[in-house]
Order: structure tokens, then C-alpha cells, then sequence
């Protein structure tokens, strides 16, 4: 069994008691049905599709929900449910796939649609009590399906059709047992948070008790709890999911929490100052910066493949660790700023689905081995909710709204070779991106904007000399996950004043492009 065992763990005290499972049949949208429904202020979790029936009634949900999926459910290997799900008297809201499986477990019939439904739908609701309720009599939703149910036994109703579909949505004659084609969860079907809400407030009965202010003070209280007088370390990176385990730690024990910044010299212009008067200042912490940008550079001197830059500066970043946390006394904890869907792709929750896609490149991580135990504050929580968190903790908006930043830094947007010299043109380029799309309002709409230095020479003419100078690439995307992202499509104006800018006032660039390629098949970062 996975190790779950760490500091900050869900409890079973009262701001779960409230809890909805979603059983994942390999939807790209399991996660996003979570976050739907603790929009509800429901506690949501992703569980296994083949959870037994025992563990759920262990668990004790409110309710229940079947997670759409790729597979058709008469395939040989169709990832099934256990049928004892549907005696436990818990409601339960099939989607997608999810509602074909409910279909054929009690006799209907589910057909490969003759032509793949993807996209926009009009549903017209012909019921529209409980589940539907609120909803007008006709409404847009979103599609996303292979098969579709065709037939349903007597066991259930239609509540809504569509044109090519008969029965879009249906609920059992007795039971709480609802199916639905569509997808609520998605933005493209603008009345499925009523739909979401439906079920799990008046159907489930949830009384939408999961608040983040009552999750920081049952964290709070749960860390004092499991720390007692030992000392707590926390890496911090600038990047919004550090500073908040901090804010919280920081708020559970005080001064008993000593933070660590390691200075890579890879850091973004200004970062390190603001870091360290955010947490010398205002949190007052324990704060050793380990200035370590000398170490680094000399280490990556000559080093230009990408994956050799990663390994250098992952195993630097654990050494220059590992020395200071020595010199810490008393130390037993060490807290990391580990998120739910990290929880859920390593395959580390307990009933969560197993380990499908690993994540990104993970420089930046702590080995087990520096023998701490871990506090993990935020495992229960998406970015979203880690970002309002911090904001309920006092951080500032600059912190909480930071776009994600790698652990290896500028190294990998200073192509090539890194050298101080390279390092300092990308630090004035990427300040001004940053700039200019703070002031044009865009950084909130955009995921991640920044600038990225070439490797390339180009000729250019400034004033009356020809020049022989770098060029910079702007890269900005928009992406809900990271693992796809389209650019962003900034207005001109705006992309005409970074080019300016970062042609007049950075010294050594005479060019500037923008990266107009999605993900895949090119990454977010050049390398
Ligand atoms: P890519 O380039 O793989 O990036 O599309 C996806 C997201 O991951 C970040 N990224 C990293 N984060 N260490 C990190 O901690 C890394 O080595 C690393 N490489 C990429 C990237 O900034 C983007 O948010």
C-alpha cells in the first residue's frame, strides 16, 4: 500500500464528513469533476474505478459519481465498477461512460454512435425535477462520446434527449441513480455547475461545508498536533505553492519553522529580494539563504544539453540542501509543497487511481533520504484552491498569482551553454515580458509568459551601424494543466511594446520573435 502516512494527510474529523467520490474510468476530466464539485464547498476525491463496495461504505460518501472514460463497456478489458456500488443506497451520477455502465448493468443498451459526438449539443429536458431542476427547457452541453445508450430498461426514465441522441440524461424509477451523455463539468456546457450542484446539494443532501478557511484552521490545528516542539524545514522557491506551506506552517508553529532559499543564480530578476522580504518581514521567519550562485555557474561552465543542465542543477540544489538543513538543530520535519494531482499521477493515494502519466521533470524534489519526516499540508488541495488559500493566509497577490516558474530556472531558457553574462541579457528580456503583460492586464489570463534567449546571432541596424546581436524568443501560453497548452494570442500592441522595449533596453539583442507553436507537439519550455 502506498505511504499516505504523512503530516497533513486527510483527517476523518469534520471538515471531511462531507465527502463525494469520483470513480476515474481514465476521463481527462476526473480531476476537473473534482474541482467542480468542491466549487460546491463539497470535499471531493478520485478514487479507483474498482474500488470495492466495501471501502466505499468505509468511506462513507454522500455520493457517488461514475467519471466518463475512452473504453466502450462491451470491450473484453472494460474497466468495470464493483456492481455492489449500486446497493449501497448512496446516490450516484453516471457520466458519460459512466452512464453507459449503469445502462448496461440493469439491462439497457449502449451502441457505438454511427458517428463520433464531439462538441456542442442542444439537450431538450423533458424532466426537470431533482437533477435537471433550474434548468430551462432547452439548454447547450458538451459531448464528448464514442457510444451512447439507446436503450434503457424500465428500470429508468429519460429526462432529456438530443437530436441524434434519445436519451441524454435518465434516472433510475426508485433509486438516486442518474446517468448523463454530456459533460457538466466542462465550461462548454454553461449550466452544468447547476446540474453538479443538483446532485450533490439536494440530491446527496451535502450541506457544502468544505471551506478553505475552515481547511487552514483543521490543518493548522492538526500540524501543531503532529509536530509538537520539533522544528519544521520548508525549501522556498518563490513559487506560490512553497510560500503558502509556509504562511500555514508559519501560522501553525511559528518560530519553530525554518525556511530555506537556495540562490541558484538561475532566479528570475528581483526574485530573490522579494522572497526574502516577504519572509524576513512580514512572516518573520527563520530565512537561510544559501547564496550558492557561483557553485552553480562553475558547475554547468562548458554544459549544454538540457537533461545534463537538469541533472546538474537538481543534484546541486539537493547538496546546497541537504549542508544547510545539517547546520538547523532539532530538525525532524521537513514540509513540501506536494498538491492533489500530484497525489493523484503518482499513484500515492491510497483508493486513487494508479500511476498513469508521471508528471514533469521534477527537479527541485527532496530525496526521502534526507532522512525528515514530511509535512504535506497541501495534498488534498488543486492550484486554485492553493491560491486562495494563500490569499486567506495574508500572502500578497504578486506571490499567490505567480505564474509557475521550473526548478531549474533560467538555465533552461538561456539556450545552450549558461553564462552569467547570457544570464543577466534573459533576466532584463524576461522582466520586461513580465512587465508588459502586467500591465496590459493579461497575467491573470495567461498561464506562463516569459522570454527565452537564443542561441543565434542576427544582423540588425541600429542608428546608422550594423549589429551583430542575440535574439530573444517570447513565449506565452494558455493551459489549464500543463500537459497541453495553445499560445497565447496577445494583441499586437502589446507584443509591439515587449519588442520595442527589449530592443531599446537591452543591451546585446537586436531581434525578437514569438513562439506561435502549441503543446504538443513543442513543450511549454524551449528545452
Ligand atoms: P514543458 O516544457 O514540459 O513544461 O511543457 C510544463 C511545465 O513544467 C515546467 N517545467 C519544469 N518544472 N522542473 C520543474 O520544476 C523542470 O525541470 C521543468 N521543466 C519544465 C514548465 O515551466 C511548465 O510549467
Amino acid at each position: 500500500m502506498p505511504d499516505t502516512a504523512s503530516v497533513g494527510s486527510p483527517g476523518t474529523n469534520d471538515i471531511y464528513s462531507e465527502r463525494v467520490l469520483v470513480l476515474d474510468f481514465g476521463s481527462q476530466y476526473a480531476q476537473l469533476i473534482a474541482r467542480r464539485v468542491r466549487e460546491q464547498h463539497v470535499y471531493c476525491e478520485i478514487v479507483r474505478h474498482d474500488i470495492t463496495a466495501e471501502r466505499i461504505r468505509e468511506l462513507a460518501p454522500k455520493g457517488i459519481i461514475l467519471s466518463g472514460g475512452p473504453s466502450s463497456v462491451y470491450e473484453p478489458d472494460a474497466p468495470k465498477c464493483d456492481p455492489g456500488i449500486f446497493d449501497l443506497d448512496i446516490p450516484i451520477l453516471g457520466i458519460c461512460y459512466g452512464m453507459q455502465l449503469m445502462c448496461d448493468r440493469f439491462g439497457g443498451k449502449v451502441r457505438n454512435a454511427s458517428a463520433r459526438e464531439y462538441g456542442h449539443a442542444h439537450i431538450k429536458i423533458n424532466d426537470a425535477k431533482d437533477l435537471l431542476s433550474g434548468l430551462p427547457d432547452e439548454t447547450d452541453v458538451w459531448m464528448s462520446h464514442g457510444d451512447q445508450v439507446e436503450q434503457i430498461s424500465g428500470l429508468f426514465r429519460p429526462l432529456a434527449s438530443t437530436r441524434t441522441c434519445p436519451v441524454a440524461a435518465m434516472r433510475h424509477v426508485e433509486h438516486k441513480q442518474y446517468g448523463i451523455q454530456f459533460h457538466p463539468e466542462v465550461t462548454h456546457t454553461p449550466l452544468g455547475s447547476q446540474i453538479l450542484r443538483n446532485f450533490v446539494i439536494t440530491i446527496c443532501g451535502c450541506e457544502g461545508t468544505w471551506k478553505l478557511g475552515d481547511f487552514a484552521r483543521e490543518t493548522i490545528a492538526r500540524i501543531r498536533e503532529e509536530v509538537g516542539d520539533a522544528r519544521v524545514i520548508c525549501g522556498l522557491s518563490g513559487g506560490v505553492d512553497s510560500s503558502v506551506v509556509a504562511a500555514l506552517l508559519y501560522r501553525a508553529i511559528g518560530d519553530q519553522l525554518s525556511c530555506i532559499l537556495v540562490d541558484n543564480g538561475l532566479l528570475r530578476k528581483d526574485e530573490e529580494g522579494a522572497v526574502i522580504s516577504e519572509f524576513s518581514s512580514h512572516f518573520k521567519t527563520d530565512l537561510h539563504v544559501v547564496s550558492a550562485k557561483e557553485r552553480f555557474l562553475n558547475k554547468l561552465a562548458g554544459v549544454s544539453d538540457p537533461q545534463e543542465k537538469r541533472r546538474i542543477i537538481g543534484y546541486e540544489f539537493i547538496e546546497c540542501f541537504k549542508e544547510e538543513a545539517t547546520k538547523i538543530k532539532d530538525a525532524k520535519f521537513l514540509a513540501q509543497g506536494t498538491l492533489y494531482p500530484d497525489v493523484i499521477e503518482s499513484g500515492a493515494a491510497q483508493d486513487g487511481p494508479a500511476a498513469v502519466i508521471k508528471l514533469h521533470h521534477n527537479v527541485g524534489g527532496l530525496p526521502k533520504e534526507l532522512g525528515f519526516d514530511l509535512v504535506e499540508p497541501l495534498r488534498d488541495l488543486f492550484k486554485d484552491e492553493v491560491r486562495k488559500l494563500g490569499i486567506e493566509l495574508g500572502l500578497p497577490e504578486d506571490i499567490v498569482w505567480r505564474h509557475p516558474f521550473p526548478g531549474p530556472g533560467l538555465a533552461v531558457r538561456c539556450l545552450g551553454e549558461v553564462t552569467e553574462e547570457k544570464l543577466a541579457v534573459l533576466r532584463e528580456a524576461d522582466a520586461i515580458v513580465v512587465n508588459e503583460i502586467k500591465s496590459a492586464n493579461l497575467y491573470r489570463s495567461t498561464s506562463q509568459c516569459f522570454a527565452v534567449l537564443l542561441p543565434v546571432q542576427s544582423v540588425g541596424v541600429m542608428g546608422d551601424a550594423r549589429t551583430y546581436d542575440n535574439a530573444v524568443c517570447v513565449r506565452c501560453v494558455d493551459t489549464d494543466d500543463f500537459m497541453t497548452a495553445t499560445w497565447s494570442d496577445l494583441p499586437y500592441e502589446v507584443l509591439a511594446r515587449i519588442s520595442t522595449r527589449i530592443i531599446n533596453e537591452v543591451k546585446g539583442v537586436n531581434r525578437v520573435c514569438y513562439d506561435i507553436s502549441t503543446k504538443p507537439p513543442a513543450t511549454i519550455e524551449w528545452e
